[in-house]
């Protein structure tokens, strides 16, 4: 375990179980889809998820990634600036967005309306992470891998000034290296 981790939240074999667990999920629910579906992932944060979820993927399906970063809205909208856009257009097309963590929401209720804007027939989320009691905004994933506490987590995508991010476990970061 590092040495900067308090406690380990959720361990490599956890994720991995509940990644085919998901991809079986999300299988189904896509089985039938007669219009592309594009797996959106967000950076940074998402791409250790996105590289273990697609192993257990059966579809057809293509990734592409986007780069955003929020800047200060009203308390219920917050505007994103896009850093890196999608490659293809994704009119008519399912897309999946995968997140590693939903906190406030702020980021899934923008990207969602951004994608619709594009002419997305069909927005999904889905997240390894979800932090129900930090919520600002009604907004949900549909596919959800964990409901945590509200702790600093980090590892498995999830950093703290860009570091920890290659941890392979989900860990509570140590106070003192945070306060
Ligand atoms: C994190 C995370 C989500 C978002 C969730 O990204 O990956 O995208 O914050 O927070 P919210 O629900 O409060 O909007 P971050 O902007 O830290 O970028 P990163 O993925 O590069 O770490």
């Amino acid at each position: 375990m590092h040495q900067d981790i308090k406690e380990i939240l959720i361990s490599e074999e956890e994720i991995e179980k509940k990644c085919e667990e998901l991809g079986s999920i999300i299988n189904d629910h896509y089985k039938d889809a007669k219009d592309p579906i594009i797996f959106v992932a967000l950076l940074k944060g998402s791409v250790p998820f996105l590289a273990r979820l697609i192993k257990y993927i059966d579809l057809d399906i293509e990734y592409d990634f986007m780069d955003v970063s929020s800047y200060a809205g009203t308390e219920t909208t917050r505007d994103i600036r896009i850093l890196k856009d999608l490659d293809r257009s994704i009119k008519d097309t399912n897309i999946l967005l995968v997140e590693d963590i939903v906190d406030t929401g702020h980021t899934i209720k923008a990207i969602i309306k951004l994608l619709e804007n594009k002419g997305a027939k069909d927005v999904k989320i889905v997240s390894l992470l979800d932090k129900p009691s930090r919520r600002e905004v009604d907004v949900y994933a549909d596919f959800i891998g964990f409901e945590i506490p509200n702790e600093f987590v980090i590892g498995f995508g999830l950093d703290f000034n860009e570091k920890y991010r290659h941890l392979p476990y989900v860990g509570i970061l140590k106070d003192e290296i945070y306060q």
